[in-house]
């Protein structure tokens, strides 16, 4: 088993390294070794992140913004760096570009309500692809209801691509904003981002990017996409659930009304008015998820310290590698097969059902998803009521692969 691969300018990733920081994955699972291949609905946390937290809670747990206690500045001072951390992690120009929130779902209401509602009049439209998650979808049909705006979508090929054609016939002066996911958490896809940012300047479109799936696969530059947003979510880069970000050009970030009222987001109150802070903290009313911001931080940390392009690598030959061995399962189909793709395999087997699948699968220990992946319109276009998904992490080996390989050809002669 190699479970390196050599890569040009940098040293190649140490996998059994990487293992020692996840204490996780020494648990046996019914009597067998954890194989983790749910990354994509959350990843496993370091114990760089499970320290961060821990420190916080053990030794500075404090409000923030608030005290001038010594507790509170410390704890003040490490959601800072967190947020200074984060703005390293995408490239973006200022930590005051990043808003501290639950995740990407957060983060696309956020937009919706607040950037795009008091922007639309009935007619205008929303452009989205056929590869969004259902929270790429359902706040843009909250807005249609309320606004009537027009949700359009950007149809897909059987390979799982967006078609790049149809994608320039639909940019036209009606389209207030482009949502694309920039990796399909079901299918693992990934799309041109920059290009279609670059189409949608033309029409003056901003363009808001979904980036959780993205994050822990490679390096992001928010800079270099010239996207207007970029959402990130947490748990999916090996971070703590419930907490994420948005980024957002400053000056849209300036020119947004608030999305929700009360402390920290205020400069001065009286029952008559309220002047709002300036951003991020207009965006993040009441006490945030201040351990989790920090854990948040302490991820991402630890992925520019492994090396994003590093990962990128390694995954790259990892998925490789699974591609080709699960396609020497007696009837299975691989459902996502786009030249570009990271970390995900989504597949059916056939007469199999994929509950049953998962069910069996966990007996041997192997952890999958499956079901629909919160993206039921990527599941009607494939005429498939659901999927298993396998979604690899920097964690995982060629070693796990042949082991769920076996464990697949097991369930098979079960269930079949
Ligand atoms: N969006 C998550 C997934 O892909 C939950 O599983």
């Amino acid at each position: 088993m190699s479970a390196v691969i050599a890569v040009e300018n940098h040293s190649p990733l140490n996998v059994e390294e990487i293992r020692k920081d996840f204490p996780i994955l020494s648990r046996e699972i019914h009597g067998k070794p954890l194989i983790y291949f749910d990354n994509a609905a959350s990843a496993q946390r370091p114990s760089a992140v499970i320290d961060a937290t821990h420190d916080f809670y053990s030794r500075r747990n404090a409000n923030i913004h608030r005290g001038v206690h010594t507790l509170a500045e410390e704890a003040t001072a490490l959601y800072e760096q967190a947020r200074q951390t984060m703005a390293r992690f995408i490239n973006a120009p200022s930590d005051r570009n990043v808003v501290f929130l639950r995740g990407v779902t957060e983060g696309v209401n956020l937009v919706s309500q607040a950037f795009v509602r008091p922007r639309v009049k009935p007619g205008d439209q929303i452009l989205v692809t056929h590869l969004e998650h259902h929270s790429n979808i359902v706040p843009w049909q909250l807005l249609a209801k309320q606004t009537g705006v027009e949700l359009k979508v950007v149809p897909m090929t059987q390979a799982g691509e967006l078609d790049m054609d149809a994608f320039h016939g639909m940019l036209n002066e009606r389209v207030k904003l482009l949502g694309v996911v920039h990796v399909s958490n079901a299918l693992g896809t990934i799309n041109p981002v920059a290009d279609m940012v670059k189409a949608a300047r033309e029409f003056d479109i901003p363009v808001l990017v979904d980036g959780a799936q993205a994050t822990p696969h490679m390096a992001v530059d928010v800079q270099a996409f010239d996207c207007d947003f970029y959402c990130v979510s947490g748990h999916k880069m090996y971070g703590p659930t419930g907490a994420g970000i948005l980024y957002g050009k400053s000056r849209w970030l300036e020119e947004m009304e608030p999305y929700h009222g009360g402390g920290e987001m205020i400069k001065h109150v009286t029952f008559e008015e309220s002047v709002f802070n300036e951003p991020p903290a207009k965006f993040e009313a009441g006490t945030p998820n201040i351990a989790g911001g920090i854990g948040l931080g302490a991820s991402a940390r630890y992925l520019l310290d492994v090396g994003l392009d590093r990962i990128r690598e390694y995954e790259a030959g990892l998925l490789a590698y699974a591609t080709e061995a699960v396609q020497q399962v007696e009837g299975l189909r691989i459902i996502g097969t786009a030249r570009d793709k990271a970390s995900v395999i989504s597949f059916t087997l056939e007469g199999i059902h994929p509950h049953d699948l998962g069910t069996i699968l966990d007996h041997s220990g192997v952890a999958i998803r499956t079901g629909h992946h919160c993206a039921m319109p990527i599941m009607q276009f494939f005429e498939v009521p659901a999927t298993s998904r396998m979604s690899l992490a920097m964690y995982n080996t060629r070693d796990e692969v042949d082991q769920f390989v076996a464990a697949l050809n097991k369930a098979r002669d079960i269930l079949a």
